[in-house]
Parts: structure tokens; C-alpha cells; sequence
């Protein structure tokens, strides 16, 4: 006779657990550490083009809510030196009237804004679970390798910082690597080499899926609006066309 004792409990030994904590191979800390490099003194100020450009950004918000401009004052720091110490988000805070920590929960939150410095191309791998079911684990091996950087470093020319990022917000076209401002969709192993060798070569590979679809398009090709659209009055009764 069955009994849970004698059969079910021997094997709980053997069960998967249901959940792990995922190891933290490339995620930075969400909290700041002053290092000689990144700390409140780190000389920080807008060029006068950049300045320019913040000041019509925050003419595009109603009266009263510049703070709104806080992604593109940011985007702006770190296209003027290639990431955003913590001098810049106080200087940030101060041009927007906001409270510093505005700007810090800002900064934590969108793994885009760099607070160190992630090489001259940040590469990002999305892990989460449509990219990992598509491979993303093999991608990012790949990636590591290409790059000559593990996960959270970058490699040691300073070309390549490698990154595991969350959602890239394109999962129908998983597995989904992302460099700078470009997203390569539905990459390969051999995509992944290509990516970065061209790079390497000083090229800028073009941005898209890889496998040859259009968008986000079914990889199977189209499966509705396949046919001419019925004209307008289809399957109107005939007195109702009149
Ligand atoms: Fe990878 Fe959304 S899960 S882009």
C-alpha cells in the first residue's frame, strides 16, 4: 500500500528546488561607494552645447515640472563623458530643483544610466525569462568570450563592459543583446561573434533581428492580415448599404 512515508519523503532529497536565489554575476550595487574615481568632488560640469541643449529639454515641460527632464539630463551627462559619477547626479539635481535622491532612485532603477564606467561599448545581455528560455545563458557565455570581459567587468582594454540586464523590453524577438544605443534581436552564437568582431574592426553592425524577419514579425512568417482587407461595408446587410 502507498504510504507518503515510505515513497514520497526518500525522494524529496532529489526535487529541484521550486526557487533559488539567482546568482549575482554582473548586477552592480543599487547603493553608492565613494572610490577615488566616483565621489561628490569628481569634476563634473556641462559643456556649453550640452547646457544649450538641457535648457530647451526642460522648455518642453509645463512651468513648474522641469523635473521631468531627469532621463534626458542624465542621457546627456553620459553622452558627454561616457557614464555618470555621483557629482553629476548632484549637479543634475541642483540645475532641476529636485531633491538629490530623486536622482539617485533614477539612476538605480534604469540599468541604462551607467555609474561607472562600462568601456567604450556597454554590451547588454538580457536575462530574464523569454531571453533565458531562448538561449541567453549561451549568449552571454558568447558574449564573455568575444569580449574578453566576464559579466559585470569590463575587458581589459576598455573596450567592452559586459552587463546582465533585465528586460530589454523586446521579447518577442528573444535572445536579445544590446550595445549602446543598438538592440540586436534573435541572435546566434554566430551573430554574436559577428557583432562584436565588427566592432572590434571599427564597424557599426546594423541594428535589427538577425534572422532575417521583419520587426517582431512571427518567425514563421505572417500568420493574419495575409490577404487584401475587405472593403469598407463588408458583411453589411444589403438594405444597410444603401
Ligand atoms: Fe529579454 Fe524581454 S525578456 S527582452
Amino acid at each position: 500500500m502507498f504510504t507518503l512515508k515510505k515513497y514520497a519523503l526518500p525522494n524529496l532529497v532529489h526535487f529541484r528546488k521550486f526557487s533559488l536565489t539567482a546568482a549575482l554575476s554582473s548586477d552592480e550595487l543599487v547603493v553608492h561607494r565613494d572610490s577615488p574615481d566616483n565621489n561628490e568632488t569628481t569634476p563634473f560640469e556641462f559643456t556649453d552645447a550640452n547646457m544649450t541643449r538641457l535648457e530647451a529639454i526642460i522648455k518642453n515641460y509645463p512651468v513648474g515640472c522641469k523635473r521631468s527632464a531627469l532621463g534626458a539630463a542624465l542621457d546627456l551627462v553620459q553622452r558627454q563623458i561616457g557614464w555618470v559619477p555621483i557629482s553629476a547626479m548632484h549637479k543634475v539635481a541642483e540645475i532641476l530643483g529636485v531633491p538629490r535622491m530623486r536622482v539617485y532612485e533614477y539612476s538605480t532603477f534604469y540599468t541604462m544610466v551607467k555609474r561607472s564606467f562600462k568601456g567604450k561599448y556597454h554590451v547588454k545581455v538580457c536575462t530574464t525569462t523569454p531571453c533565458m528560455i531562448m538561449g541567453s545563458d549561451i549568449i552571454m557565455a558568447a558574449v564573455e568570450e568575444a569580449c574578453g570581459a566576464k559579466a559585470g567587468h569590463v575587458s581589459p582594454d576598455g573596450l567592452f563592459g559586459v552587463e546582465a540586464v533585465q528586460c530589454a523590453g523586446a521579447c518577442a524577438n528573444a535572445p536579445v543583446l544590446v550595445v549602446e544605443d543598438d538592440y540586436y534581436e534573435d541572435v546566434t552564437v554566430c551573430d554574436v561573434q559577428d557583432i562584436i568582431c565588427t566592432i572590434k574592426n571599427g564597424g557599426i553592425p546594423p541594428a535589427g533581428p538577425r534572422s532575417g524577419r521583419f520587426a517582431a514579425e512571427p518567425s514563421c512568417g505572417l500568420t493574419s492580415l495575409c490577404s487584401e482587407p475587405p472593403r469598407p461595408g463588408h458583411g453589411l446587410q444589403h438594405a444597410l448599404l444603401k
